[in-house]
């Protein structure tokens, strides 16, 4: 994998970015990334401005949907891929439970098409990388943990076509012998995050005393990762998982919504003191439920510790407290995305409204 021409997808979302930027300065990675993304609301290319020319040569942006497999085969060939790693994909529960068309087409199509493209290229294509999650396995009670031999029990039409997807990683593994691996991981929050998300939505609105929603009694549970050491479990497996292997990833974090929520209110109450001796706890808004909302999940990643040493480093209380202060010093980042303003800057560079 070290100086091989590797296609990311979905580059310009949240944890392909910061996968990105990650490999382009790990030690050891020479190699070139061509970064392909249809630049869907959720993709910013604004995350990797400048990266093209700090790191000359060694990174590519294409703008494509991968359900458009003559658009991806052309790219493919020209720059003589030999390994994907794929992200792009449709994330957001609460989207796909509105409107799950779309998410059929990329996370289902668009998975295909990169398998048949991968396919194609015979013995020279080295790795095929998928990046799913741990809702495919559904929910679970108060007790026990997902682990890769959990039954998958999707209930979301994101999870179900996330579960379709690595159904056919493994598929194509085990029919044709294109070499694969997956992992399957809970949780991700850090920088570059979309403020749909629980941790970014629940920062910008207590920044600006909006209500912070929470869905049900909040004590849904979650394992929270931080993105960074979500993309250092990702590199640790494609160069050395077993091909054909599916693996969990988490961040041994438990948390319940509402204490995460009460975390950033007195995290923030703390940066910035309320002027009038309120707390942010008080803009704590219990909202309706999430329909098929999963209670808890919660990850065993003891195969990826044990055959591959990997282990998350960061606490979730200094993975908090580093995306608070990225949030509160990318004001015009989480700025432009609330006012819709990066959508001119793709208008312009790539003449998409
Ligand atoms: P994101 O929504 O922030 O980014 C998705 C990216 O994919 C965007 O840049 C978007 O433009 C691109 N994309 C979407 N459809 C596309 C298409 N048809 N063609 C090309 N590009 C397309 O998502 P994320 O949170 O960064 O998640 C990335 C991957 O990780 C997804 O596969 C997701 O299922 C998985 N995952 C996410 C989490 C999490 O907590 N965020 C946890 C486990 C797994
Ligand atoms: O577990 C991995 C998954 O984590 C990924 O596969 C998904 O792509 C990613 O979006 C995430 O899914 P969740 O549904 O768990 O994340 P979200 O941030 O949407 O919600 C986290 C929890 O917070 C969940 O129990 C719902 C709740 N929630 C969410 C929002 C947006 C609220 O209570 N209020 C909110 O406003």
């Amino acid at each position: 994998m070290r100086s091989k021409n590797l296609m990311v997808t979905g580059g310009c979302g949240f944890i392909g970015t910061n996968f990105i930027c990650y490999l382009l300065e790990k030690p050891g990675f020479s190699g070139r990334i061509i970064n392909v993304d249809k630049l869907t609301y959720a993709g910013n290319p604004e995350n990797l401005e400048g990266v093209e020319e700090r790191y000359s040569g060694r990174y590519v942006f294409q703008k494509a949907d991968i359900c458009d497999a003559e658009a991806i085969k052309a790219i493919f060939t020209e720059y003589q891929v030999d390994a994907i790693c794929h992200f792009a994909a449709e994330s957001h529960v609460d989207r796909s439970i509105k409107n799950p068309e779309s998410f059929i087409h990329s996370n289902i199509v668009g998975t295909f098409n990169l398998l048949e493209i991968a396919r194609a290229g015979g013995s020279r294509f080295e790795l095929f990388h998928h990046i799913s999650t741990d809702e495919v396995y559904g929910s679970l009670g108060p007790e026990g943990l997902f682990t890769e031999e959990t039954p998958y029990r999707p209930n979301s039409p994101y999870s179900a076509s996330k579960a379709a997807s690595d159904h056919l990683v493994r598929a194509y593994h085990e029919t044709f012998g294109l070499p694969t691996t997956i992992s399957n991981c809970s949780n991700n929050y850090g920088p570059y995050q979309f403020p749909e998300k629980l941790i970014p939505l629940i920062i910008m609105n207590a920044v600006e005393w909006k209500p912070l929603p929470v869905y049900g009694d909040g004590k849904n549970v979650r394992d929270w990762l931080y993105v960074t050491d979500h993309c250092e479990a990702i590199w640790t497996i494609m160069q050395a998982g077993e091909r054909g292997g599916t693996y969990n990833i988490g961040g041994d974090s438990e948390m319940e919504n509402i204490a995460i929520v009460e975390m950033i209110c007195d995290m923030l109450d703390g940066i910035i003191p309320p002027p009038d001796g309120r707390s942010r706890r008080d803009l704590i808004t219990f909202v309706t439920d999430r329909p098929g909302h999963d209670r808890r999940y919660a990850i065993d990643f003891s195969k990826l510790n044990k055959s591959l040493g990997w282990r998350p480093q960061e606490s979730f209380q200094t993975g908090l407290r580093k995306t608070i202060q990225w949030y509160l010093d990318h004001r015009v980042w989480c700025e432009r995305i609330e006012t819709g303003e990066y959508r001119q800057w793709l208008k312009e560079h790539y003449g998409q409204g």
